[in-house]
């Protein structure tokens, strides 16, 4: 049976590869997904200890999901969040987990107070959660990832209204 659970560090050292095993069989791969976790989204600024999850069956990692901090220049008073990284084991894969690990994190967010979720990934996959381009909302990118894959997700009504604003992956 599936669990999903809060990360912990004794999670850390086993997610480094985990995420690494993933990442090679994803479509867009910088192969520095594991670098970007520890160097950048477990910073201080950045980390959010009550949202970043893992899945497991028994002892075994099959899925983590992080949402962080992510300014929005422009926003100031905007509480948006990043979804990154998403990664499900290739074996369990087209299983549901990785849409559970969406929606439970988004879940928890919104209980949270966020406003706003935003990430760089397939509107075919994350359409079905609700993500939408940010630039219908006059965000804009700063960052290489071309328009229609830079999404948004309001956790609260008429959250993403406002004046044009960037955001900074
Ligand atoms: C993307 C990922 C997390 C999906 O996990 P999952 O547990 O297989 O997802 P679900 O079972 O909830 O959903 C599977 C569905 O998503 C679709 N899907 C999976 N990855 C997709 C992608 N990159 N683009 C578009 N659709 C995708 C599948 O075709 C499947 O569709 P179907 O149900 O209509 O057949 C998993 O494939 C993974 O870990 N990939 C490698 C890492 C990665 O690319 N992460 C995303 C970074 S934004």
């Amino acid at each position: 049976m599936m669990v999903i659970r809060p990360e912990t560090p004794a999670d850390y050292m086993p997610l480094r590869r985990f995420i690494q095993n993933a990442f090679e069989t994803a479509p867009f791969c910088s192969g520095a997904e594991a670098e970007f976790v520890e160097g950048t989204l477990r910073q201080k600024e950045r980390y959010i200890a009550s949202l970043a999850f893992v899945a497991t069956e028994g002892t075994e990692l099959i899925g983590h999901i992080m949402l962080t901090h992510l300014a929005v220049q422009g926003r100031k008073n905007l509480k948006m969040l990043l979804l990154a990284p998403l990664a499900v084991r290739a074996d369990k894969r087209r299983q549901g987990v990785g849409s559970r690990l969406v929606r439970y994190a988004l879940q928890q967010a919104k209980e949270q107070g966020f406003d706003a979720v935003a990430l760089a990934g397939n509107p075919a996959y994350y359409g079905r959660f609700g993500f939408s381009r940010m630039d219908g909302f006059g965000l804009h990118c700063q960052s290489a990832v071309p328009a229609s894959y830079a999404l948004v997700l309001a956790l609260k009504e008429n959250a993403l209204n406002g004046p044009c604003a960037t955001v900074i992956f």
